[in-house]
């Protein structure tokens, strides 16, 4: 009989992986614990924006016309524990406000709100990152909690998808872990993943603990690229190089490789930060804070990159106040192709220069109804041509398709001066300088 399949959470990865989960042919039940979440889903809409999704869940959720009707959702946990044979838990692990340790409360309420009600053989597979040693404890917990018959077993299955590539990501992975005791853990998991999914992908099949680590390792080695390539922009700044060129000449050693060193103001998002935090927080937990401290400096160079994109905005500006100036901001999310807004440098940077007298308006082309509940004090404008119309200086600082293909011709007419600052590096200097527009990007020469 074939394996049913629950889902514990319908955030980013959740609602996802329950899709793909659906796509592969499972049945599948997805719970979460807030109604308005559950209603949208229930309707085949998602609650954030991600490409692809929304027509691979109204592919599959039942009640939909012409769907296969193998995927639902719930917020009841007994439905949950009494139809899903493999439960995957992919709830939310923030950081910790005021501290650099990660939240665990949601992945905690999750295993006490549905260990009572499994029914066995159940396997518990937690996908969340999570510090390393929480899935030795939650492997006691859930045998202090699951009932005497549910032979409950858990695995650690971390997921690497990213965001705006999130369906791609799940259906095409480039490995996966999992962290297991049993057997019976792995042979379930490769009925789950290996047939379908995984044909000719690594399989890595570990302990807990290094199955954990591997997430936040992996994030911690990406943070450290990007903060790499932003550490040489800012001698290339101070020397007169070129970063842009530099990364591509570095990139082109196989060791080394060309992705992720695109130098600008850094990266942000639900992950990268939070996660080099609370590894290094973990780290100190197990005393081996020394390990990591290199991340606190991975952490600070991808912070002072904000702060120097202002201050190439206060430059451009002339120096001295941003009081009276109207500065434009394209772009509010943390990076292209995602409405999330969590830590974006982006807002970061329109924000300081608010607050320091700036007239910022900015314009995303999904993230302005998160901006706006997030920093409801900014300017806000209905299109890239409205943010720039009468600005001092334009700030380009997310990298979306759109921004690359702005006609600079056309948004010359309408600047107060022509001046663009290129925060991510992705815009084509020589188009904009062709037409009458001074371009200066992070880490490269002025021309
Ligand atoms: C990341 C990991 O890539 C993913 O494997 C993990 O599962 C979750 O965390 P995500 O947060 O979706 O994914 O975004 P990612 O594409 O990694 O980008 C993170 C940030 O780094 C963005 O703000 C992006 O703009 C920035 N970045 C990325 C750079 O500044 N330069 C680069 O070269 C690449």
């Amino acid at each position: 009989m074939a394996l049913k399949i629950t889902v514990i959470g319908t955030g980013y990865l959740g609602a996802t992986h329950a899709a793909a989960m659906a796509e592969l042919g499972f049945e599948v039940l997805g719970l979460d614990v807030v109604p308005e979440k559950i209603e949208m889903l229930q309707r085949g809409e998602v609650p954030m924006f991600e490409p692809g999704l929304e027509e691979l869940l109204r592919k599959h959720v039942a009640g939909i016309e012409g769907s296969t009707g193998r995927l639902r959702f719930t917020m009841d946990w007994a439905e949950v524990g009494a139809f899903g044979d493999v439960h995957f838990v992919c709830v939310n692990t923030p950081q910790k406000h005021g501290e650099y340790a990660c939240d665990m409360s949601y992945v905690d309420a999750a295993f006490e709100a549905l260990a009572p009600h499994l029914h066995g053989p159940a396997l518990v597979v937690g996908k969340s990152t999570v510090p390393v040693g929480s899935a030795e404890r939650l492997a006691a917990r859930l045998a202090e909690l699951a009932p005497a018959g549910a032979d409950a077993e858990l695995a650690w299955n971390p997921e690497f998808l990213r965001e705006g590539f999130a369906v791609n990501d799940t259906l095409h992975p480039d490995r996966i872990v999992v962290g297991v005791r049993g057997e019976r853990s792995e042979k379930l998991l490769r009925e789950v993943y290996v047939t379908p999914v995984a044909e000719g992908t690594p399989f890595v099949v570990t302990d807990f603990p290094t199955a954990e680590l591997v997430k936040t390792s992996a994030n911690s080695f990406l943070a450290t690229k990007i903060s790499f390539i932003n550490a040489m922009a800012e001698v290339c700044e101070a020397a007169g190089g070129d970063v842009a060129k530099l990364a591509e000449a570095i990139g082109y050693d196989e060791r080394i490789g060309n992705k992720f060193l695109r130098a600008g103001i850094g990266f942000g998002g639900g992950c990268l930060p939070k996660d080099i935090r609370a590894f290094m927080a973990r780290a100190g937990e197990l005393g081996a804070d020394q390990a990591l401290t290199f991340l606190r400096e991975i952490d600070s160079i991808n912070m002072r990159r904000r702060g120097q994109m202002v201050e190439m905005a206060r430059d451009a500006l002339g120096g001295g106040s941003f009081l009276g100036k109207r500065v434009a901001v394209l772009g509010a999310t943390f990076k292209p192709d995602s409405d999330d807004v969590r830590d974006s440098p982006a807002l970061n940077v329109a924000g300081q220069i608010h607050l320091q007298g700036g007239q910022v308006t900015v314009y995303d082309p999904k993230g302005m109804a998160n901006a706006k509940r997030l920093f409801p004090t900014l300017g806000y404008a209905d299109s890239a041509a409205e943010a720039v119309r009468g600005a001092d200086v334009v700030l380009h600082l997310t990298e979306w398709r759109e921004f690359r293909e702005l006609d600079p011709a056309a948004l010359g007419e309408v600047a107060s001066s022509r001046v663009i600052l290129d925060g991510r590096n992705a815009l084509d200097p020589e188009a904009w300088r062709r037409a009458g527009w001074t371009y200066r990007a992070m880490g490269r020469p002025t021309a």
